[in-house]
């Protein structure tokens, strides 16, 4: 298939509201835990991105039935939590980290055999995070590399019940040992460095699983059933990011981002923006189905470089690439540390912004985790390359917004693994 590339110009302004779709870790969850439950779970605001696709066809493929309506909501007929049915074929999570780790985690506490694999990138991920604890438990799993790298080839067991202390704060790890968890004989315990996003604690308990929650761990007891309920889906506060990045960055921006996630495990990026001296007000706020939610006013703000690490490293994950978007256009030095995980996401991260900002002109300089980059100037045009990861398409188009000259992007597919009308938005605010 020949790649896509995108040319996009600067923008004179963003102004007026939008919306951007659904949560991706959210809709990911309510497809496992709605196939899981007893009863008929209703879902709005479902996100219809490609790494959601990939986890509803393999959840169908084990014999669920799930409805999408023409409203975009999923009708999900849960089966129980031993009511799956072994998958005829290998089960494809295509790009989807989560998919393939949460269902690791899933896979190794049934009565049957399975196979996950996925897209070349994700072939290339670290899967021992969640094959070696899960072998601890007592799951027999096989992959290629020592069981490192997927295809893997899960045969099905009874669990038993352990406590692990992740050495990453990772709510894949967490969420695929809470779900193994269900499964095994007695208390799970999963200890992490930091807080890592809490969708699965929070979704599990509102299908009325007890989970206790604890400063450093979370625990589950197995044996427990999960109760249909209605979900609603808020907005993906890491789609948000890049056009609260886009506002805060072109001059004359005044745009309100509708119906955004905040739960404080996932909101660093509004921390570190604000830090950085933006100007983000939240209103509306509320909480839909157990998730914090607000109404995001973003203006054109004089951005100033900060340090970035610790806990607020895990709580804004996925948005570092958008970040340092707004790095680059800050005056002074942002210096982002502790953020090792981002080299091993849908790419390298910490590689690929680095070449990204170095087309268009940007002073950085990369450490084993993470970067400095030096702000100020206007980025120069260019032509760069997603490598194939959804994030880095999208932040190099928010850069182009307030570049001298056009920004190509070659490889842009990919952004349909997670928000498939980014384009569409983003041409209302293209001169
Ligand atoms: C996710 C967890 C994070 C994040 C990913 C989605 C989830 O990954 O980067 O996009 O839905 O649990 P890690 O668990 O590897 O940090």
């Amino acid at each position: 298939m020949m790649s896509q590339t995108k040319t996009i110009l600067s923008s004179a302004g963003l102004n007026g509201e939008i919306v951007v779709p659904g949560d991706k870790s959210i809709s990911h969850r309510s497809i496992m835990f709605g196939s899981l439950a007893e009863g008929t779970t209703r879902v709005s605001g479902f996100l219809q991105g490609e790494d959601n696709l990939s986890t509803l066809n393999a959840f169908r493929a084990m014999g669920v039935e799930i409805e999408q309506c023409s409203d975009g909501d999923l009708i999900i007929h849960g089966r129980g939590v031993r009511g799956l049915q072994e998958p005829v074929d290998v089960l494809d999570c295509g790009n989807s980290g989560t998919t393939i780790r949460l269902m690791s985690g899933l896979l190794a506490g049934q009565s049957f055999f399975s196979v996950l694999t996925g897209d070349q990138y994700l072939r290339k991920r670290p899967m021992g995070r969640v094959v070696n604890p899960l072998a601890e438990m007592g799951a027999t799993i096989w992959g290629r590399q020592q069981g490192q790298c997927a295809p893997l080839a899960i045969h099905g067991r009874p669990l038993k019940a352990s406590t692990y202390h992740s050495p990453v704060a990772s709510a894949q790890v967490k969420s695929a040992l809470l779900l193994a968890g269900l499964y095994a004989d007695g208390e799970t315990t999963v200890y992490e460095p930091h807080l890592s996003r809490d969708h699965s604690e929070r979704m599990l308990r509102h299908f009325g699983v007890e989970v206790t929650s604890f400063d450093g761990g979370v625990s589950i007891v197995g044996g427990q059933s999960l109760h249909a309920c209605d979900l609603l889906v808020p907005g993906d506060i890491s789609s948000a990011a890049f056009f609260m990045v886009a506002a805060l960055i072109v001059p004359n921006s005044e745009l309100l981002i509708r119906n955004v996630g905040i739960n404080p495990t996932r909101s660093g990026v509004i921390d570190i923006l604000k830090k950085m001296n933006g100007s983000l007000e939240l209103t509306s706020q509320r909480v839909m189905a157990g998730e914090p939610v607000a109404d995001v006013l973003v203006k054109s703000s004089a951005l100033k470089g900060i340090e970035i690490g610790g806990e607020d490293v895990p709580r804004a994950i996925d948005e570092f690439p958008v970040i340092s978007i707004a790095a680059a256009c800050a005056e002074g030095t942002t210096v982002i540390r502790d953020a090792r995980e981002l080299r091993v996401k849908e790419t390298d991260r910490i590689a690929a912004m680095a070449d990204v900002l170095g087309v268009l002109g940007v002073d950085v300089a990369t450490a084993e985790d993470g970067m400095s980059i030096i702000g100020g100037e206007q980025f120069c045009g260019g032509s760069v390359n997603s490598c194939g990861d959804h994030r880095i398409a999208m932040s190099s188009a928010i850069a182009a917004l307030r570049a001298k000259a056009p920004i190509s992007i070659e490889d842009t597919e990919c952004t349909a693994t997670s928000f498939p009308n980014f384009w569409e938005l983003l041409t209302q605010f293209n001169a």
